[in-house]
């Protein structure tokens, strides 16, 4: 089999190590990849957001399988360039992908399908905008409609703020296009919680919970950022919750797409918001895997690779309803200095070669000098996979590994999944 990941992160390097691990014998080629898949496969350099060259090399390189890693290339069609032209593809057409690409369209088939999510309003235009925010309830969020990597939540305390964030977007052309559009929400309080499915537009087959902390700091304080680690499973996340989920979330998600003739194909993560009185919301949906949840979630389930494959060809039969993990992950971020508002870059990057086992570095941000020197090329360098027995022993391996990779100015967080660490300590002490 010869396969195809496009995207050039952690997620995408994630991704081509599990294939590999899950079938030995695949060809990999990844577009554009970075030094960690260069390891395990070819890299093309072809530019992912051009779907006709992207369409072009499957053509080429006779590409079995596509898996699609990013959410621009599939907002821009490439699943449906590639279904056009009979090239077996993993991820959802445009028209799906609006899930993602349009936060005022997710919301709006939530509304239809009745899906639990915080109450809001979709504004084009400024004046509106700042008379429904002056009437409010603080604290409230400001969203750009449009793809935005990461970057077009705004979380308001006050109203002035709120107003501050809808005029940049509606009037100053923050976010570009991106921002033409903005949806205003109540601000919801809670833990966070990301449930990933695989789905084939019917079937729905239910990842373990995975946690990302997407603030820099420790602590969860600090700016937010694209994601500092991630670690699954999530004890809080039992069957009885994943069963909710499936139930209130996913599979009227899957049906109100499908409905509408626009089916999802590929992998649906919803980011929920948990109440501490067991009410539970949707943050948002994504159309892809997420980075870094994808480098936690995919070493803690052998195997998981191949259902990609199956339901890129239209041939898929899962047996089970959800997928339980065999170890605990914990996934760190080793972030460049500077990162997120302007990381620095050109350092060079030391990585030792006898790493404890059980533990995987997976390329981010690097690039390779042709001496084979090893450098700083993006705002999140690497992401430290430490898997183990507990999430507390999987987290120590990642940090463990953290401290001996080398490189100036290297920022990372020493307590991710330090919540659920603290309620594994508990419930040993309870017995
Ligand atoms: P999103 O890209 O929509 O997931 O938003 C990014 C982050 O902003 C989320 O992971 C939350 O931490 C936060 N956020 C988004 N919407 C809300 C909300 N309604 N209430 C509180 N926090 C939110
Ligand atoms: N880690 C959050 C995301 O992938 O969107």
């Amino acid at each position: 089999m010869r396969v195809l990941v496009v995207g050039a992160g952690g997620r995408e390097h994630a991704l081509c190590w599990a294939l590999k691990r899950d079938t030995p014998d695949a060809t990999l080629f990844a577009a554009s990849g970075n030094p960690g898949t260069a390891q395990l496969g070819t890299n093309l350099t072809i530019q992912v957001g051009e779907v006709e060259d992207v369409v072009e090399a499957v053509r080429q390189h006779r590409i079995d399988l596509t898996i699609v890693g990013p959410e621009a290339p599939l907002a821009a069609g490439l699943a449906d360039a590639l279904r056009a032209q009979g090239h077996p593809v993993f991820g959802p057409n445009r028209a799906a992908a609006r899930i993602e690409s349009s936060k005022a369209f997710a919301k709006e088939l939530m509304r239809r399908a009745k899906i639990p999510t915080a109450s809001s309003r979709t504004f084009t235009t400024l004046e509106p905008a700042l008379a429904f925010i002056g009437r409010h309830a603080e604290p409230l969020v400001v969203k750009a409609s449009g793809l935005a990597a990461g970057k077009g939540v705004v979380v308001c305390a006050h109203r002035n703020e709120a107003a501050r964030a809808a005029r940049a977007m509606l009037a100053e052309g923050a976010f570009a296009d991106a921002g033409r559009e903005i949806v205003i929400e109540d601000f919801l309080k809670g833990e966070e919680l990301s449930v990933l499915a695989l789905t084939d537009g019917e079937r729905l087959l239910l990842l373990p919970a995975a946690r990302d902390h997407k603030r820099l700091g420790e602590g969860d304080t600090g700016p937010n950022t694209g994601g500092m680690g991630a670690y699954c499973p999530v004890a809080t996340a039992t069957p009885g919750l994943l069963e909710r989920i499936r139930r209130e979330v996913l599979e009227p998600a899957i049906a109100a797409l499908a409905e509408q003739r626009t089916p999802f194909q590929g992998v649906l993560y919803a980011g929920l918001m948990l109440a501490t009185d067991g009410t539970l919301s949707v943050l948002e949906f994504n159309c892809r895997f997420g980075d870094p949840e994808t480098q936690a979630l995919l070493p803690a389930l052998p195997g998981m690779t191949r259902h990609l494959a199956d339901i890129a060809a239209g041939s898929w039969t899962p047996v089970e309803r959800t997928l339980v993990a065999t170890r605990a992950a914990v996934a760190t971020v080793l972030a460049a200095p500077g990162y997120p508002a302007k990381p620095e870059v050109g350092a060079a990057i030391v990585i030792p070669r006898d790493l404890e086992a059980g533990t995987l570095v997976f390329h981010a941000g690097t690039a390779r000098d042709p001496d084979g020197t090893l450098r700083v090329q993006g705002g999140r360098v690497l992401t430290v996979t430490g898997l183990g027995d507990t999430v507390h022993e999987a987290a120590k391996r990642s940090s463990d590994a953290c401290e001996l990779i080398a490189f100036p100015g290297k920022t990372y967080r020493r307590d991710i999944a330090w919540r659920e660490i603290r309620e594994e300590r508990a419930g040993a002490a309870r017995g």
